[in-house]
């Protein structure tokens, strides 16, 4: 019989800060797929593979922070989570915390969460709130609130987050046999581009790799707080994901990209969107709108000639794109061709 996945702390247990005994949160995240990029590749001159978050329970990359975070609330007896989220927190934190029978809080800013997160947060039987701020302001608020109650905050703050986050560099070596020159994903509140640039330095310093990758890093253009060098009011963009302004791991974030020799650029929307349909037209990867940023401030890179020739390039694809089929809709309607129960008809309207 073929092993069976059996999620990321089980599988990477002597890399996190658990042991066998504890009860271990799990819904089977990671093991996510790395997938070749073919004409991507050839158009940007390197080997370009997109590791697929998409996959993940929820639908995002959280989990793997979520399935440690979650453990570790459970280890110390609380009973009660808190989130700020731009919507992949939340789902995430809903469902594990429905697994492990805890109550879940949830601030979000009002009106900018896609539709297929926030219907997850509330089948999984969050109490969700709408705050009439950006996601800034809501973290803001749940920090105060886990510092009053006793309520556990589970944003990316918590370092067990980052813990859980770390394995999807592991992953990545994993199936590569080794580390990729550089490795881009998106940036928001700056969580994830920390967590990997911790994974790839433990892994390389446990032998596992014999180095480190290049990090970029990209933003949205109206969410570029890491490209102005400094925190903004008003964040704005299409990729809600990543409308964000005031980055909670800005020195982590600004340690992995100076450490590894990386940058972090922003793409304008138009970009992510356009590269958002590439990777769903062309390689049958389905992704939401933040998650294409990456790929976006890759194809700018290798129009500007600044990827290195035969380069192996990961990018991290953090959301499934199915959490928010308007916007990757855009104007086309639901509403193909009808034809009578007839194969005359249909190899018509084929043009066959
Ligand atoms: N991509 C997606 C799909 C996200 O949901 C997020 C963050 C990011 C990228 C950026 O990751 O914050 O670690 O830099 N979403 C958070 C949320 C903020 O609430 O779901 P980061």
């Amino acid at each position: 019989m073929a092993e069976v996945w059996r999620g990321i702390v089980r599988e990477y247990l002597d890399h996190l800060p658990f042991d066998e005994s504890d009860r271990i949160v799990s819904l089977g995240e990671g093991g996510t797929p790395l997938i070749y990029a073919e004409k991507i590749s050839s158009e940007v001159g390197a080997e370009v593979l997109v590791k697929y978050e998409g996959m993940n329970p929820t639908g995002s990359f959280k989990d793997r922070g979520m399935t440690s975070a979650i453990t570790q609330v459970v280890k110390d007896g609380d009973h009660t989570v808190v989130c700020a989220s731009t919507g992949n927190t939340s789902a995430s934190a809903a469902a594990y915390a429905a697994h492990a029978g805890l109550r879940c809080v949830v601030m979000i800013p009002q009106g900018k969460i896609a539709a297929g997160k926030m219907a997850q947060a509330i089948v999984h039987g969050a109490d969700l709130v709408q705050v009439d701020g950006n996601f800034d302001e809501c973290l803001d608020i749940v920090r105060e609130l886990s510092e009053s109650y006793p309520i556990a905050l589970v944003n990316s703050v918590n370092p067990y987050r980052l813990q859980g986050q770390k394995t999807a560099a592991f992953e990545i070596v994993d199936q590569l046999g080794e580390a990729p020159d550089i490795h881009m994903l998106p940036v928001g509140n700056a969580g994830n581009i920390s967590a990997y640039w911790m994974g790839f330095k433990e892994y390389a310093e446990a032998g596992r790799a014999s180095r480190t990758p290049k990090i970029w890093g990209v933003q949205a253009a109206g969410a570029a707080p890491f490209v102005l060098g400094h925190p903004i009011k008003d964040p704005e963009t299409v990729a809600t994901a990543i409308r964000i302004g005031k980055p909670a791991s800005w020195d982590l974030a600004v340690a992995a990209r100076d450490e590894s020799g990386g940058w972090i650029r922003a793409v304008t929307d138009e970009a992510i969107l356009s590269a958002q349909a590439r990777l769903a037209a062309e390689v049958g990867v389905f992704v939401e709108p933040a998650s294409a940023a990456p790929i976006a401030g890759l194809l700018a890179a290798a129009a500007a000639g600044e990827v290195p020739r035969g380069a192996t390039i990961t990018c991290t694809v953090t959301g499934n794109g199915l959490k928010d089929t308007a916007t990757a809709l855009g104007d086309r309607t639901l509403d193909p061709t009808v034809i009578p129960v007839d194969v005359e008809a249909a190899a018509s309207v084929l043009g066959l």
